[in-house]
Parts: structure tokens; C-alpha cells; sequence
């Protein structure tokens, strides 16, 4: 699969599973195992939690998934913003770390931003990276101010800003992609499909769709794949799905696809604030 670099010289794939509403109710916790299992089997290495899926339940439902397997891995988990503090965040990497069994984390976000000072944040990000905890540190829903309010040695070392981003929330583009891509700093897209909401009834998308044999949802994806520095994390919980998705990889859209999708869902041409889910 291909890949993107990270500042440290890290690698990450450009496909990878979301988790949110998973581990939220134990009858279903086998299942969602055994889903992430089947993703890993298609190819996905890399998944994306937080401690806040589940109150930790996702994380619970990854350890059991992950067992033997995790150092194939890239995962990917968030903090609380009010877990923000130099004490907060390496307590909450630690509980993160043993509900997904594992010594350590490729990349560690801060969930979205908060009151809590980030050179605290900061600082704890460095130790938790000097103790071999977490491989790369990011942010995410970080507008442009939010990026900018970053300690300005840090900004450079950032692996990613996790960011609401699909064919129908383009706002990010108005003025943190252009920030992100002139750093070379991964933009991860979350919401990839608008979480199956009216963007995958798009009569322009199915056009594009029906055009390329694809389905709605690999068009959603492959448009957000064709974008420099951009990492998809779509969530199923449906394994067929999985597989559909995932097929996203091997669409190259025309310049005429492109131009559809852009005239059906512009960019924006405004100040917008960066949207967020
Ligand atoms: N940083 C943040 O603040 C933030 C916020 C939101 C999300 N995220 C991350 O991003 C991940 C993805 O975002 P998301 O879960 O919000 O939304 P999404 O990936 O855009 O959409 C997920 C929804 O789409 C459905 N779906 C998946 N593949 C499909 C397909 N091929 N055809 C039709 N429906 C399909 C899923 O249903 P089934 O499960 O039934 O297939 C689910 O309801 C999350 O899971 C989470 O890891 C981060």
C-alpha cells in the first residue's frame, strides 16, 4: 500500500479503518474483533481509535483484535483535550497502551484542542517519544489559528492534523491544507464518506461511479486519495464493505471525473471555519 513520510522519517499507509462507535456495547465485542481481524487480513494496516470510542471500549476491542500482530501495525490513538496537561497525557498513553496491549503508539493525537497550554501538552508528547511510547505525536481539528498557536519548534515535528474531510466538508481547504502541504504534514481525513450520509446519494457521484464500475463510496474515497498528503480512515463494521473500500486504491480518476466532483461540490470560495464531527 502506499505510503506517506512523516516528518521523524516514519512511514504511514494512505488507507486505514476508523473505530469510532465501536466498543460500545460488550454483546457486540467479539464481532468487532473479529471485523478488525478481517480487515487486517484484507491488507489494512493501519487503524484509528481514541480513548474517548467507547470510554476506551475501542481500544479494548483493538488489544483483543491486535494480539501477535501489532507490530505490523500503525495505530493510530487520541487523547482527551482535557487530558491536555504534562501529567494527563502520559497517564492517559498508559491506559491507552494497556487497553490495546501494546508497548507502544505510532501516532498519538491530541483529540482537538482545548484550554490546557500546549507547551505542556508538548512536553509530554517529547517524553512519551523519548520512553518509546509513541513512535510520532499530531493534532487533530486543528484550524488554522489552532495550527499556528502550536509551539513553533513543534510545528515542524507534527505527524499529522486528523482533520472532518470529505467531497461535501471541504473546508479544510480554504486555508489549513495549504498549511499542512507547505510543511509536508499529513492531513488524515477523517468522516471520509460524510458517514454514509447524502453524500453517498450524489446523483454526480454515482455518474462518476457507474463511469468507473466503481461504487459511490470508492469514488469518495479515491477523490480524497487523489488530494496531496491525505490519509483515509472510513469505518465499517462490515467486512464486504471493508473490501469495497478498500478498492478505492487501484481508482484513478480522469481529469473529467475530477472536474464533475469539483463542479458538484466546490471548494470553498469564502472564509469558512474548519468543520468538525
Ligand atoms: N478526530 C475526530 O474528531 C474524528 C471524528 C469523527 C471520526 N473520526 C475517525 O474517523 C473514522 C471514520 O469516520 P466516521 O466513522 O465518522 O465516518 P465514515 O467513515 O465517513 O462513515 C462511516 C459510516 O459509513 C458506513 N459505510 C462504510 N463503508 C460504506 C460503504 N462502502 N457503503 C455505504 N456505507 C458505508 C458505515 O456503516 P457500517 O459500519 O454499517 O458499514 C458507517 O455508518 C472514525 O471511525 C474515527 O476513527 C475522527
Amino acid at each position: 500500500m502506499r505510503q506517506l513520510k512523516l516528518p521523524s522519517g516514519n512511514t504511514m499507509p494512505v488507507f486505514g479503518l476508523g473505530t469510532w462507535r465501536m466498543g460500545e456495547h460488550p454483546d457486540r465485542f467479539q464481532s468487532e474483533v473479529a471485523v478488525i481481524r478481517r480487515a487486517l487480513d484484507l491488507g489494512i494496516s493501519l487503524i484509528d481509535t481514541a480513548e474517548m470510542y467507547g470510554e476506551g471500549g475501542a481500544e479494548d476491542v483493538i488489544g483483543e483484535a491486535i494480539r501477535g500482530v501489532r507490530d505490523e501495525l500503525f495505530l493510530v490513538s487520541k487523547f482527551y483535550p482535557h487530558n491536555a496537561s504534562r501529567s494527563g497525557v502520559i497517564e492517559a498513553c498508559e491506559r491507552s497502551l494497556q487497553r490495546m496491549n501494546c508497548d507502544y503508539i505510532d501516532l498519538y493525537l491530541l483529540h482537538w484542542p482545548g484550554s490546557i497550554p500546549l507547551t505542556q501538552t508538548f512536553d509530554a508528547l517529547h517524553a512519551l517519544q523519548e520512553s518509546g511510547k509513541i513512535s510520532d505525536f499530531g493534532v487533530s481539528n486543528f484550524d488554522l489559528h489552532d495550527l499556528q498557536a502550536i509551539p513553533e519548534s513543534d510545528q515542524p515535528l507534527l505527524g499529522c492534523n486528523q482533520v472532518f474531510y470529505n467531497l461535501a466538508h471541504r473546508e479544510v481547504e480554504w486555508q489549513v491544507a495549504g498549511w499542512c502541504r507547505q510543511r509536508g504534514l499529513p492531513m488524515m481525513a477523517y468522516s471520509p464518506l460524510d458517514q454514509a450520509g447524502e453524500l453517498l446519494r450524489s446523483p454526480v457521484l454515482a455518474e462518476v461511479a457507474d463511469r468507473r464500475d466503481a461504487t459511490v463510496a470508492q469514488i469518495a474515497l479515491a477523490w480524497l486519495l487523489h488530494q496531496p498528503g491525505t490519509v483515509v480512515i472510513p469505518k465499517s463494521a462490515k467486512p464486504e464493505r471493508i473490501e469495497q473500500n478498500l478498492g478505492a486504491l487501484d481508482i484513478k480518476l480522469s481529469d473529467g471525473d475530477l472536474q464533475d466532483l469539483d463542479t458538484a461540490f466546490p471548494a470553498p470560495e469564502q472564509a469558512v471555519r474548519l468543520g468538525m464531527r
